[in-house]
């Protein structure tokens, strides 16, 4: 049997390292995982690593950094996925923004120059809570955040990673554009509460406007695109326009998508909220 290399963008990230465990192991498949600190390494912003990292792959999972909607992200997508085309990577699985009217662009790219795709567009993760950009006021106990009361279906990274399996794996899913959600609306003051209820934690939590909000950040030194990206991730894709919830995980996966209560109950028990 012919094996199947695959190359995971971002295997070490939210969402790329479930997909590499998910594959890793199986004996008709070998991974690559796309990382600055491999080797070969592979960084977006130098298109002189790509072409080592692309060599000998069938199949790709992309998840791209920053984030599709940026006004470059065009062009790198553009390269990356001919570069990876003109090598004879056949299968595409790109990750992409619900609701990201700019990310679109990006996603007509791959269905236009891959040989077979499947476009992943995921709501916002559970897992920004606790591995990324909201771990940290969490810990502190303070979140102050924009759009507080705003609905949004947060999903689960594993259950993003159990559909990109699905799709780089079984050729049914080519062409299919899937809408991934959690299973129910909640506002970020909520989820802050489930996190506090799950925790037993007191975590305060303040509204704040999107302009104070990039203000804070501003003192991170957060770069200009990255202040653009959170003003847009946020006066944008959580203006309403996600506040619907799709059941395409059901219907790809068999099962109910992960809802935030189970998530938040896991994460509290395995002790990753706990104030140092
Ligand atoms: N977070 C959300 O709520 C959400 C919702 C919908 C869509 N998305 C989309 O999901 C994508 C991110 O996926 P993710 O959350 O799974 O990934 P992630 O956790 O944000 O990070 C993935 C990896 O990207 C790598 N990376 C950073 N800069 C890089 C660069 N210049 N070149 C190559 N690799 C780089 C880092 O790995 P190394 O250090 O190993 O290089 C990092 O581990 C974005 O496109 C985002 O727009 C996110």
């Amino acid at each position: 049997m012919k094996q199947t290399n695959f190359l995971i963008l971002g295997g070490n990230g939210k969402t790329g390292r479930r997909v590499a465990e998910r594959l890793n192991g199986r004996g008709d498949s070998s991974i690559r995982i796309g990382s600055r600190r491999g080797s070969p390494a592979f960084d977006w912003e130098n298109s002189g690593t790509w072409p080592d990292v692309i060599k000998g792959m069938d199949a790709v999972y992309i998840s791209f950094q920053p984030d599709l909607a940026i006004p470059s992200a065009v062009d790198t997508i553009q390269h990356f996925v001919s570069m990876a085309a003109a090598a004879g990577v056949s299968k595409m699985v790109l990750l992409s923004g619900r609701g990201e009217k700019e990310a679109q662009r990006c996603e007509q790219i791959v269905q236009d120059t891959a040989a077979s795709w499947t476009i992943v567009r995921a709501s916002w993760f559970n897992q920004n809570f606790n591995e990324g950009i909201f771990l940290e006021p969490v810990l502190a106990g303070q979140v102050a955040l924009p759009r507080a009361d705003a609905p949004e279906p947060f999903v689960d990274a594993d259950d993003i990673a159990d559909v990109v399996v699905e799709a780089l794996l079984d050729d049914k899913h080519d062409g299919q554009i899937y809408e991934l959600t959690g299973p129910r609306l909640m506002t970020l003051r909520e989820l802050v509460a489930e996190i506090g209820r799950a925790t037993g934690r007191e975590i305060q939590f303040h509204a704040l406007s999107v302009e104070e909000y990039i203000e804070q950040l501003r003192a991170y030194q957060l770069s200009e695109e990255e202040l653009w990206l959170v003003n847009y991730l946020f006066t944008e894709v959580l203006d309403g326009r996600n506040a619907s919830v799709s059941t395409d995980i059901e219907k790809l996966l068999g099962r109910k998508a992960i809802d935030f209560v189970e998530y938040a109950e896991r994460m509290a028990a395995s002790g990753v909220w706990e104030s140092k």
